[in-house]
């Protein structure tokens, strides 16, 4: 979808989208359309008894003595104080309004409207909504044509490509052109974060994710692929034990983003990528198993992430670990009742094959934190079905050793919709994974399952001031939301590159 911004300017032909604000008034440019068209616009909001409040829209075609094929009427005003992310989903709703109608060319009129104002970092987030919305993944609905499947090679190809353009008018153009262009790296963070969730798993093993990860070298992220025969170096037993089972290599991808000072020590971000979670010996029922090709969210939100900070040339230090892995059943695959030693010397007994999450990030938390001695570690991890018990679709699950950390990230999630909900730790549940033949079991048994297993991970972070996000219910699967309709969402990327903007930048 091409993007341009301008002055305000009366539009001439295609679509328009007009503002308007309480009481249904118009802005000078909007004021200026209707004067055109003897009123037509004020006569329609009136017959339809359109009140102009934030997400309801008004639809006039071919408007009387003017060249356009439709008007839309966008209505602005909100009894609530809007932040940034209301106005990008008032841009998501836009957009899915105009792709309705199979709008074309449009030329969206950003003014503000009597008391209403739309100032210039509400443009930009309006159209950063509108962008987020216009993702599709459908690569694989090529056309058949002469009985061969048309191929269409990129990624994020509308092919119903509605709206085509949208030309942005606003007040100062040129504020918001700069705005905007940290913003487009964003988005496009948050598209390859769908992109690698959606995809499934035949195409998206480990192999081809770490591929698809090196491409972030093209942004000026330094690239590095950690082959099994190097972990098992490492001692990496927990996660290469969770990969026993397939014929795809596990790997461990690392990500270096150096945007800060360089005596600044780096912030890091650590990825669970299960690229597909069968549940090994401990096979999953197969209602909804497909759903486990999304079992790679945390690590393709730290890819989205990485791309979008380099994107957008963040002025921070900031490492990127992904776990790689396939969790399947086979001959070879690890055993319930095996015992595993980890990097951190520590040793675990798998009493069950399918808690494999905490597995290969144990590793790859206790490498991140002994390689780059980071000012904190987060995790992303799909990693139990019981977050999604108890706190369903709308908030990820937070676990943290930092209140500080705790409080930043919850607060960057207000200021992206991006939620998050802190949960208990403590040495009661630490006990509950003490084992007798090990250091610790990998479950921790019918109760607390979220905490049990954020206990686990608690025990490779090693003092470092670190936070887990379970993602399980918001990374996939997700609900229909104005800036989404995809299956994956690219939860996480606009959460965390907020609290880097935010904190870490400076
Ligand atoms: N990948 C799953 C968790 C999951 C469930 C993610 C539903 C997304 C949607 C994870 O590896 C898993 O299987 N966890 C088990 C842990 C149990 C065996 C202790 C679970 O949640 O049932
Ligand atoms: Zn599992
Ligand atoms: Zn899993």
């Amino acid at each position: 979808m091409k993007i341009t911004f301008s002055a305000l300017s009366i539009p001439k032909k295609g679509s328009a989208v007009i503002l308007a604000g309480k009481d249904n008034k118009l802005g000078i440019i909007a004021q200026g359309l209707d004067d055109s068209s003897d009123g037509a616009l004020t006569r329609a909001m009136k017959a339809a008894k359109f009140k102009a409040e934030q997400g309801k829209f008004l639809e006039i075609l071919a408007p009387a003595h003017l060249k356009l094929d439709r008007i839309i009427i966008a209505g602005i005003s909100s009894d609530d104080e809007l932040n940034l992310h209301h106005w990008e989903r008032f841009g998501g709703g836009l957009y899915g309004r105009l792709a309705a109608s199979k709008s074309q060319a449009v030329t969206l009129v950003l003014e503000n409207a009597g008391d209403d104002e739309i100032l210039s970092p509400a443009v930009a987030r309006a159209i950063h909504g509108a962008f987020l919305r216009s993702y599709t993944f459908d690569r694989y609905k090529g056309e058949i044509k002469g009985g061969k499947k048309k191929k269409d090679k990129n990624h994020n190809v509308n092919n119903s490509k509605s709206p085509d353009s949208l030309a942005v008018q606003c007040e100062k153009p040129a504020v918001v052109r700069k705005i905007y262009a940290d913003l487009d790296g964003l988005g496009s963070g948050v598209f390859v974060a769908r992109d690698l969730v959606n995809e499934p798993a035949n195409i998206l093993y480990p192999a081809e994710f770490a591929a698809r990860a090196k491409k972030l070298a093209k942004l000026g992220v330094k690239v590095e692929v950690l082959s099994e025969k190097q972990m098992e170096k490492l001692g990496m037993h927990a996660l290469l034990g969770v990969g026993m089972g397939s014929v795809r290599d596990s790997s461990l991808v690392v990500m270096q983003w150096n945007g800060g000072p360089k005596t600044q020590k780096p912030i890091a971000f650590v990825g669970k990528g299960v690229t597909f979670d069968t549940g090994g010996i401990s096979l999953k029922p197969g209602a909804g198993m497909g759903d486990m090709k999304g079992d790679m969210g945390g690590a393709g939100c730290v890819t989205g992430l990485m791309h979008a900070l380099a994107a957008r040339k963040a002025k921070a230090n900031v490492i990127g670990v992904i776990a790689l892995a396939e969790n399947m059943p086979d001959a070879a695959a690890q055993r319930p009742g095996d015992v595993v030693t980890s990097m951190s010397g520590q040793t675990i007994e798998i009493l069950n094959t399918d808690a494999e999450g905490r597995l290969v990030l144990a590793d790859a938390l206790w490498y991140t934190q002994k390689r780059f001695k980071p000012q904190f570690m987060i995790n992303l991890a799909t990693l139990t079905g019981a977050i999604l018990v108890a706190l369903g679709q709308n908030h990820a699950g937070l676990f943290s050793n930092n209140d500080e950390l705790s409080q930043r990230i919850t607060d960057a999630g207000l200021t992206t919709g991006e939620k998050v909900w802190r949960m208990p730790l403590g040495p009661e549940y630490d006990k509950m994974i003490d084992c007798d033949i090990a250091n610790m079991k990998n479950i921790g048994g019918r109760y607390a399952g979220s905490i049990t297993a954020a206990q686990f991970l608690q025990r490779f972070v090693n003092d470092v001031p670190w936070a887990h996000l379970d993602i399980a219910g918001t990374a996939m699967n997700s609900p229909k939301s104005e800036i989404n309709r995809s299956w994956a969402s690219g939860y996480g990327v606009r959460l965390l590159n907020q609290l880097v903007a935010d904190h870490y930048e400076k």
